[in-house]
């Protein structure tokens, strides 16, 4: 079974999200959104209080977990338990929280085997930070979204779903993130060594779309 899989890596801001759906829809295939999950595990973390950071607790946690990433056509909803949990997971809160459990070892690991069965079953476009690195090593292509991070911060302010917050305070989030994801020992966000780079800081959607179009060859 030869897939077609396609890895969108990059810090947050970069517009991977925007552009991913785009270039699926573009080839037909779906989207997956793996920061989806890590912020799913967060929330988790948070709304059933767990203390994260005793391995035992954290190992218990994860073995109980029931997440569902589910696709429908270009809409995906994040499930837990059978809750429809995607309107809780986008806040600056989470943001933060999963961009520090996402370091954790055991956390990555109890995700990849969602990741990658989402990928035996259809043609899709992942979007992430380790894609191209550790989920998907033989992905036919990979491109690896960034831009200046002062653009990525105030991209996310301008679609903060978080009442209140300054455009500094997601500024220097944005720059505690981008340490979090880039100097994290376990997949660690850097580009795959046969990624493609893209700078976005002076790109559109379209733009940046039509160029990874301009790379994939296969119908
Ligand atoms: O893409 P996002 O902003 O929704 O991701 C939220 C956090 O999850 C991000 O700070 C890092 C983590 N993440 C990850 O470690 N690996 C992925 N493949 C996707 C997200």
């Amino acid at each position: 079974m030869n897939r077609r899989i396609i890895t969108i890596d990059g810090p947050a801001g970069a517009g991977k999200t925007t552009v991913s759906k785009a270039l699926a829809q573009a080839l037909g295939c779906v989207y997956v959104d793996t920061g989806a999950l890590y912020r799913a595990v967060a929330f988790e973390i948070s709304r059933q209080q767990i203390n994260w950071k005793d391995m035992n607790v954290l190992e218990g946690f994860l073995a109980g977990l029931e997440l569902d990433y589910i696709l429908d056509g270009q809409k995906s909803v994040m499930v837990s338990s059978g809750q429809d949990i995607s309107a809780y997971i986008r806040t600056n809160e989470i943001s933060m929280l999963a961009s520090a459990t996402s370091a954790v070892p055991q956390v990555r690991k109890s995700l990849l085997g969602i990741q990658q069965s989402i990928a035996r079953a259809r043609d899709a476009v992942f979007e992430g930070r380790d894609m191209g690195t550790a989920v998907f090593p033989d992905a036919p292509y990979k491109f690896f979204l960034t831009a200046d991070v002062k653009v990525r911060a105030r991209r996310r302010f301008e679609e903060s779903d978080t009442p209140g917050i300054s455009f500094e305070k997601m500024f220097q989030d944005m720059v505690q993130r981008d340490t979090n994801d880039t100097q994290r020992t376990v997949s660690p966000l850097k580009p795959a060594p046969d990624a493609i780079l893209i700078d976005a800081t002076e790109l559109d959607v379209f733009q940046v779309v039509e160029k990874m179009k301009s790379y994939i060859t296969i119908g």
